[in-house]
């Protein structure tokens, strides 16, 4: 690929959130028709990968591929990118195969489904001398933006000391004859965990872009009610917890308490608040994709300030290369933000927003938790990413050969 032909960019597995993806490339192609073109589209579901080849000829003219495997897919198209949305248990096999053909990817998170498997998509990137971005968003978005430079430029909460994360609510089992429909989640070795995992990743990243790595960890994580799935008329039970309680220490001395559940009947509540020695931020939404715009700052001077209302200060604080950096065309929907920059990242030669080692890092944390909850004891996040506490995750690298 010469530097001044349009990238071309595939995207394999085109279910649920890619379709979020392949939005922001429509946009993206909308605003820089150059910068990039669809060459083709994967998916083991031929109808869903038409479906995508479809929504994308509405801003190209010249045609795109349809294919049902990746190998295939990677051995007739010269492909500079590709988008992956597989399930987690596929991502270090789909993003090596791309590197190993000479593409470019973006992984949706979680990167790998085990450390191992994180580490082999890194491992791959080095070797391959190609990108491996991580598909992060939540952080990208204007109020997540927002509350960075309120927080941790302006410093409205003070030194950040500790926050309460807790999202409580019932979610009535149904019953067998009613069970919905087997999905790969339910697959302990396509999902490899729950929502500390799946969501959690998330929440996690935006906690160390906030306030810095997360060295430790202690929790209890359960599955306190049963959940039915119809697996082609078989009932299959899902693996996943739907309860954990986790404290989280920081490398500077703060820490966090992050709970979820969603089997506790009789009172639900939503409560995000992050302290520092100043005030709080109150968060509006949940425990993982946060902050939103209507969070609040109450200030220990008395004043209330609204995220919603910070993002014009925020905004005009920004230099003109700042904005196109963080807000590519004055674009906030955090999926094309997230697209732009892995294409910006191949034309430029640099390095993406979220590169598979911060993804990595991000989901050590998540699986820290699990290696808590398996062995009892706190658990280091250095230990689970150099791989001296794998007592969860031992039988998913089997399962996978890592
Ligand atoms: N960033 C976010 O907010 C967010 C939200 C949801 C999901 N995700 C992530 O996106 C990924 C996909 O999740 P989803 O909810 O879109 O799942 P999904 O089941 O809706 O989509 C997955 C797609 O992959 C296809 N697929 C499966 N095996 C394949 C293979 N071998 N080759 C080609 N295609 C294959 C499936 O047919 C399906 O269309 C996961 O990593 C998930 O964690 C991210």
């Amino acid at each position: 690929m010469s530097s001044s032909e349009p990238i071309k960019l595939a995207m394999v597995g085109c279910g649920g959130i890619a379709r979020s993806h392949l939005k922001g490339y429509i946009e993206i192609k909308r605003r820089e028709p150059e910068l990039f073109k669809f060459v083709a589209m994967c998916d083991t579901v031929r109808e869903r990968a038409e479906g995508f080849a479809r929504e994308a000829s509405s801003v190209q003219d010249e045609p795109i591929s349809i294919y049902t495997e990746l190998e295939e897919m990677l051995k007739n198209e010269a492909v500079d990118a590709v988008d992956i949305c597989t399930p987690h248990g596929l991502h270090h096999i789909h993003a090596i195969q791309c590197m190993e053909a000479g593409a470019h990817v973006l992984l949706e998170k979680p990167v790998g489904i085990t450390i191992k498997a994180a580490k082999a998509v890194i491992e791959a990137s080095k070797r391959f001398g190609r990108i491996a971005a991580t598909a992060e968003q939540c952080f990208r978005s204007l109020p997540a933006r927002t509350a960075k430079w309120a927080i941790c430029e302006v410093g409205l909460i003070g030194e950040p000391r500790l926050f309460y994360a807790q999202q409580i609510s019932w979610s009535p089992p149904p019953q067998e004859w009613n069970a919905p429909k087997w999905h790969w989640r339910v697959d302990r070795y396509l999902g490899g965990g729950g929502l500390v995992f799946d969501s959690g990743v998330h929440f996690i990243h935006t906690m160390r872009v906030l306030f810095g790595e997360i060295e430790s960890v202690f929790a209890q994580v359960k599955q306190l009610q049963k959940r039915p799935h119809n697996k082609d008329g078989q009932i299959v039970y899902d693996f996943r917890e739907d309860t954990w309680m986790a404290i989280l220490n920081f490398s500077s001395g703060m820490n966090g308490f992050w709970s979820y559940t969603s089997a506790a009947p009789g009172h639900q509540f939503t409560h995000v608040v992050y302290y520092g020695s100043d005030g709080a931020l109150i968060d509006s939404g949940d425990a993982f994709h946060g902050p939103f715009s209507g969070a609040l700052i109450h200030r220990v001077d008395g004043r209330v300030r609204r995220l919603s209302e910070l993002q014009n200060e925020f905004l005009q604080s920004l230099s003109e290369e700042q904005r196109m950096c963080l807000f590519p065309h004055g674009i906030t929907e955090p999926f094309t933000i997230e697209c732009y920059d892995f294409l910006d990242a191949i034309r430029s030669g640099r390095q993406p927003e979220v590169d598979a080692e911060d993804g990595m890092r991000d989901e050590a944390v998540s699986i820290a938790i699990y290696e808590s909850a398996a062995t009892g004891s706190a658990v280091k996040i250095q230990d689970v990413i150099d791989g001296n506490v794998e007592c969860y995750q031992a039988d998913i690298n089997a399962h996978w050969g890592l």
